[in-house]
């Protein structure tokens, strides 16, 4: 398979053909062996330095980007945005030239505003890995998901996937929608009317204001965190409120097929958009979504800087 990421950054999963996405899961394949190995070292990425730069919360995006760099061989280093030079109010283009010049092959990023990943990749020569940027994107998110299901259920085209919960604001949403419908599966979304997006103009896409809707018959579940913190108060009357007309649980999945599988990105509101008794059932993949998210970061890195040869 020819490699088309091989020195791009990666923004968003827009620029993604199904070919390039079909790389990545195969790739990733390959990784997870590693991963459930005994010894987890690669020599791929050896003699290249990798700066996880994250201006958001963040423990499995980050610490799964920090692991598949040293699984892969390469020199990673973190930087703790609270104790760096930012807190004495560095910008980011010149907290980007910094780590430029200490010689960095690439720069997995996360930040609060949109474009910011993209605005990297225009000022500084490493590779720039957008880690989420605001409401915008989370490519590397979209793509764990696509491979967890498609292990889960061995294809993707033709699968029936209800993204639910807080579209408006998250970015999951909007980089799953564009990889999904690439892939050719069946996406519908639904929230609130409030949590939605006005315009969502998309082929392969329904819209609903009503959650049974949007599950009935799903192959697939995916519960979205509610992003208090990206929202104005008064989005929806109540938690409790939001929990019984939206809230995934085990009567309304029901209505979903009987091996539906259900991913939730982390981290959750248990009790608010998914119940407590979910997260470890049968059809539950979300812990499987976290070991997927290594091998998919790993198949990344190892793409963009190495070729993947
Ligand atoms: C997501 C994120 O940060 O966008 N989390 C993650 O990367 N696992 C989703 C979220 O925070 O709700």
């Amino acid at each position: 398979m020819e490699n088309n990421l091989f020195g791009k950054s990666i923004i968003g999963i827009e620029n993604f053909s199904p070919e390039d996405i079909r790389l990545v899961l195969k790739t990733a394949a390959e990784m997870k062996k590693i991963i459930r190995g005994k010894v987890k070292k690669l020599t791929n990425l050896k003699g290249r330095a990798i700066i996880n730069l994250f201006y958001e919360p963040s423990t499995r995006t980050r610490t799964s980007f920090e692991l598949a760099g040293k699984y892969l061989g390469a020199d990673v280093v973190s930087i703790n945005t609270g104790t760096s030079s930012i807190v004495k109010g560095e910008s980011l283009r010149d907290t980007l030239r910094t780590v430029e010049a200490m010689g960095v092959d690439a720069v997995v990023m996360r930040h609060k505003a949109e474009g910011a990943a993209d605005y990297a990749s225009k000022v500084v020569k490493p590779i720039i890995i957008n880690a989420g940027d605001g409401a915008h994107a989370h490519p590397s998110q979209a793509l764990l998901d696509l491979f967890t299901i498609n292990r889960a259920k061995g294809r993707l085209a033709g699968l029936k996937v209800a993204i639910v919960g807080d579209i408006l604001h998250s970015r999951v949403a909007r980089s799953d929608v564009f990889a999904m419908t690439k892939m050719g599966m069946d996406v519908h979304l639904a929230g609130p009317k409030t949590l939605l997006p006005r315009f969502f103009e998309f082929d392969g896409v329904t819209v609903h204001e009503n959650i049974e809707d949007a599950i009935k018959n799903a192959d697939v579940v995916n519960v979205l965190r509610i992003q208090l913190e990206r929202q104005q108060a008064g989005l929806f009357p109540s938690p409790r409120e939001y929990a019984r007309i939206f809230g995934i649980n085990e009567k309304r999945l029901r209505l979903a097929k009987d091996d539906v599988l259900i991913l939730h990105p982390g981290p959750q509101n248990k009790g608010l958009e998914i119940s407590n008794d979910l997260t470890y059932c049968e059809n539950s993949a979300i812990h499987d979504q976290v070991q997927n998210g290594v091998a998919v970061r790993m198949a990344l890195l190892d793409l963009t800087l190495n070729g993947g040869e």
